[in-house]
């Protein structure tokens, strides 16, 4: 399978939306998010349609889509971003079937190359919940170096819970 890496285009966005609200109970709290705290679709979209708007400077997120042989295949995003210095990532391989394959460690790679380049950063950091084995093996495969577990909210869609802090470190570009 061919992959590619790109921002995400807005048209996109409902890959996003779709697969956060058709996720299972068990799959959310995998993933440490509260479904309570999902926003309802029309509202989502709303929202992804005015950070779209904004310069990558200004956004509270930035998206990227991972396509594998040209269909979306998944997608990471970046909030908390402090632009110039650090920001956070997340990563979902969007179908079951084609997780541990591959896929995840060799996109997240070129999702943190975009990461650096476009937000300017030279801190990436990712905290997905302690018991989810799956992206802490990823994050560690790409490259990520594992700074401490502890007890947060992770985000505005999570609960209280234990994560694992990785981290990527790279010299700004000039
Ligand atoms: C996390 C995720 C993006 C990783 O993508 P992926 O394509 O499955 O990962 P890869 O196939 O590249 O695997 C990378 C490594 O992690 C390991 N791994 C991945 N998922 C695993 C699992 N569920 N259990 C054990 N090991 C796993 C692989 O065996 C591989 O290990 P290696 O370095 O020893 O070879 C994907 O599993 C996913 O979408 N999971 C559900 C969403 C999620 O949990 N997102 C995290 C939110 S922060």
């Amino acid at each position: 399978m061919e992959l590619q890496v790109r921002e995400m285009r807005l048209e996109e966005t409902p890959l996003v939306i779709d697969y956060f609200h058709s996720s299972t109970p068990e799959h959310l709290e995998m993933l440490g998010v509260d479904p309570s705290r999902l926003p309802p679709k029309d509202a989502w979209a709303s929202l992804f349609r005015s950070q779209f708007s904004l310069p990558p400077e200004e956004r509270r997120g930035v998206f990227v889509i991972w396509l594998g042989d040209g269909r979306p295949i998944g997608f990471s995003s970046c909030d908390k971003i402090v632009f110039g210095k650090q920001a956070n990532m997340h990563l979902h391989v969007t179908e079951p079937a084609q997780r541990q394959q591959g896929i995840g460690a060799h996109c997240v790679r070129l999702s943190v190359d975009i990461y650096f380049r476009v937000l300017r950063i030279h801190q990436l950091f990712c905290e997905p919940n302690a018991f989810n084995i799956g992206p802490n093996r990823t994050l560690q495969r790409a490259g990520f170096k594992y700074i401490k577990t502890h007890m947060t909210v992770p985000g505005p869609l999570n609960f209280h819970q234990a994560v694992n802090r990785w981290l990527i470190e790279r010299t700004p570009e000039s």
